[in-house]
């Protein structure tokens, strides 16, 4: 059980990152809750019905209103958790979008090319510039911590999808940006590690539900089923709880075996 460690976790007001955020809560975490999505009223959805989850759970839970597409707002997004919890232990890049619209990539327009790669790349790449001193300070202070960066990137990183190439595309440069700073960061002390998801049912798969229904069924996932935000959480979990101290740059596939090749 981990003890007053602090987890910030981007997007964590639904899907994927909700399904971290509880996990990492269920293990002891204190956790602080960016998204660009921040209604205190709505305690039905968003980051304030995931605080009221946490609390279930005897968790702190930091809701912070933050756009992670933008640099400007990482150190105010930093310094809320460092005001209100004094330390930083594990950063959980999550956030993420799906092109608005499915394009062919013989169509793909420069303004969808930047919308995802600016939320999916751009951001997390520069947020973890900002959130190394953070990681390091709080290690500095503990002998005992051990910091870690989780980039959740996606099977797309490295599986063709001809009709959202700017998603495949965002996702491979996320998953170099993971391996680059695992090497820069490897004698720091913090451990740097993918997760890649493969379908998973939240909002953002909503629109490909029957589609993706049907090749379950048909036999593409070899576990046969949709994968749930929770399988990802506990992947984090895993990972997050010191038990990989030697394995930095570790990817974490979490696809029901999509990565099986099969005859
Ligand atoms: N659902 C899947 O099948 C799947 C598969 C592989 C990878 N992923 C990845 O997992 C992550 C989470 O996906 P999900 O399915 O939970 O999506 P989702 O759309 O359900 O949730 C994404 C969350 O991120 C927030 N967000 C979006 N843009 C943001 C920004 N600029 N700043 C801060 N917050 C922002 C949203 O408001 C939302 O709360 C994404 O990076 C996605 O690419 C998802």
């Amino acid at each position: 059980m981990e003890r007053n460690r602090v987890a910030l976790i981007t997007g964590a007001g639904r899907g994927i990152g909700r399904g971290i955020a509880l996990e990492l809560a269920r293990i002891g975490f204190k956790i602080a809750g960016c998204d660009i999505l921040y209604e205190p009223k709505n305690t039905r959805s968003g980051l304030f019905e995931v605080r009221g989850e946490a609390a279930k759970l005897g968790a702190a839970f930091l809701p912070i209103e933050g756009d992670v597409s933008n640099p400007a707002e990482h150190d105010r997004i930093l310094s809320a958790v460092l005001a209100e919890y004094g330390r930083l232990d594990v950063l959980v890049h999550n956030a993420g979008v799906a092109p608005e619209v499915r394009t062919d990539v013989l169509q793909t327009t420069p303004e969808s090319f930047d919308r995802v790669m600016g939320v999916n790349m751009r951001g997390p790449f520069f947020l973890t510039q900002k959130a190394v001193p953070r990681l390091l300070e709080t290690a500095a202070g503990d002998a005992g911590v051990k910091p870690a960066i989780v980039f959740i990137t996606s099977i797309s990183a490295v599986v063709s999808s001809t009709a959202r190439a700017e998603y495949c595309l965002s996702k491979a440069a996320l998953s170099m940006a993971a391996r680059i700073f695992a090497d820069r960061l490897a004698e720091s002390g913090i451990n740097v590690y993918e997760v890649r998801p493969g379908l998973i049912q939240t909002d953002m798969t909503v629109p490909v539900r029957e589609k993706y229904d049907a090749l379950i069924a048909a036999g593409l996932v070899p576990q046969k089923r949709w994968g749930f935000p929770e399988d990802v959480g506990k992947a984090v979990a895993g990972l997050v709880q010191g038990y990989f101290p030697y394995s930095t740059g570790l990817i974490l596939e979490v696809s029901g075996g999509m990565d099986i090749r099969r005859l």
